[in-house]
């Protein structure tokens, strides 16, 4: 652990913008996190089994900030010097869909027992808890599918972003014609009611990790070549541990100046009573959420519903943290969404592929119509 004296030399050397003040944890304290519960929280110090006792068991969103304390300030200093609010630190985007014959022939590729299969196999790890022995397993059987799913076109690159615990994110890479990006999310680490509990974490979030393969492989086999941007697929490790993957990739990106267009995040994709997608508007880039409300009824069977899911309620929010424009996709509203997730309940039964492979649909013309950004 490096301590709040150590890093504040070191920003003042590198210029960074000043640290919030974080209060230290005693000396003596092994492996504790910082975590914060709002914007405005400057974070408690706590063991990772305390994430469970003080938020996960009580449904209160947290964001561990311990390995990721500048990531805000970083955003804030970008906006600074280019003299905007952080918000806008983006471009317009269209006012609908416009390539919805080209989009047409992959949407028809997508198949739905992919879908079944794959979220089978995620299900099936005892736990994808990102501390448990079976999280590097779960890393190298998603890899090793990513991998084979995007060898159909070589140009498409695939590699590991690891992080300061054993489970790595993982980064498919489509390249475009330009050096900008537009990313796709989802996180495959889960969480059960313990951090030794059975957790299958079928709906959250294995159903968003195949929606973002499934639309890999199709855009794979027809060998798509972007006009601008590339296009990257982040499957997300440790999100349940605190949004850990997203911010660490995050955090990099806004480091280097990465050129990202958008985000757009799916957690949980396959359980919904009101038949909808639903639309999340807190801690998203407003222009782009709008967008995305247009691409329903061009892409999918199904009606947009918008609701709002609170702080830090997904890796949407590390995306807007470091100043990039996100959005968040999700199954439906919070309170009809899937009742068993963080538990043994989350099973492959209770997921409905139908709804997931609305989501494959609507993901796959995203895609398409971003690779015109
Ligand atoms: N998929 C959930 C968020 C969610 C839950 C969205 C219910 C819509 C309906 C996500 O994986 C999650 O559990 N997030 C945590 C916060 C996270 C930072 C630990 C949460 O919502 O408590
Ligand atoms: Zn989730």
């Amino acid at each position: 652990m490096v301590s709040t004296t150590l890093l504040t030399l070191l920003l003042g050397v590198t210029g960074v913008f000043a640290l919030p003040p974080i209060p230290s944890p005693s000396s003596s304290a092994k492996d504790l996190r910082l975590c914060k519960t709002s914007p405005t929280d400057p974070g408690i110090w706590i063991t990772e089994e305390e994430k469970f006792t003080r938020f996960i068991s009580k449904k209160i969103n947290f964001v561990d900030i311990t390995d990721t304390p500048n990531l805000e300030a970083l955003a804030a200093e970008k906006a600074t010097n280019l003299q905007v609010s952080t918000a806008s630190i983006e471009s317009a985007f269209p006012s609908g869909p416009a390539h919805q014959s080209q989009a047409a022939p992959l949407i028809s590729a997508l198949s739905q027992a992919n879908l079944q299969t794959w979220t089978n196999g995620l299900a099936n790890f005892y736990t994808r808890y990102y501390k448990s022995s079976y999280a590097p397993q779960a890393a190298t059987w998603l890899y090793d599918t990513v991998v084979s799913v995007a060898k159909a076109n070589p140009t498409i690159t695939v590699r590991k972003f690891n992080h300061s615990y054993s489970m790595p994110s993982i980064i498919a890479k489509i390249p475009g014609t330009t050096n900008s990006v537009v990313v796709v999310s989802a996180h495959y680490d889960s969480v059960g009611s313990t951090a030794s509990g059975r957790a299958p974490g079928a709906d959250d979030d294995a159903s968003g990790v195949v929606v973002i393969l499934e639309a890999l492989r199709v855009l794979a086999a027809a060998k798509f070549k972007p006009s601008g941007p590339s296009l990257e697929f982040h499957f997300y490790s440790g999100e349940e541990g605190g949004l850990l993957g997203s911010r660490d990739v995050m955090n990099d990106y806004r480091t280097r100046n990465v050129d990202v267009l958008a985000v757009v995040n799916q957690d949980m994709t396959g359980y919904s009573p009101n038949n909808v997608i639903a639309i999340f508007d807190d801690y998203v880039s407003l222009p782009l959420t709008s967008f995305l409300k247009t691409l329903v009824p061009a892409y999918t069977q199904l009606k947009v519903l918008t609701d709002r899911c609170g702080y830090a309620c997904s890796d949407h929010a590390s995306a807007t943290a470091a100043g990039f424009p996100a959005a968040y996709v999700c199954e439906d509203s919070m309170n009809d969404s899937s009742p068993y997730i963080h538990s043994a309940q989350d099973a492959v039964s209770t997921v409905n592929f139908a709804h997931v492979l609305q989501h494959a649909k609507f993901t796959v013309g995203f895609l398409v119509e971003a690779s015109y950004f």
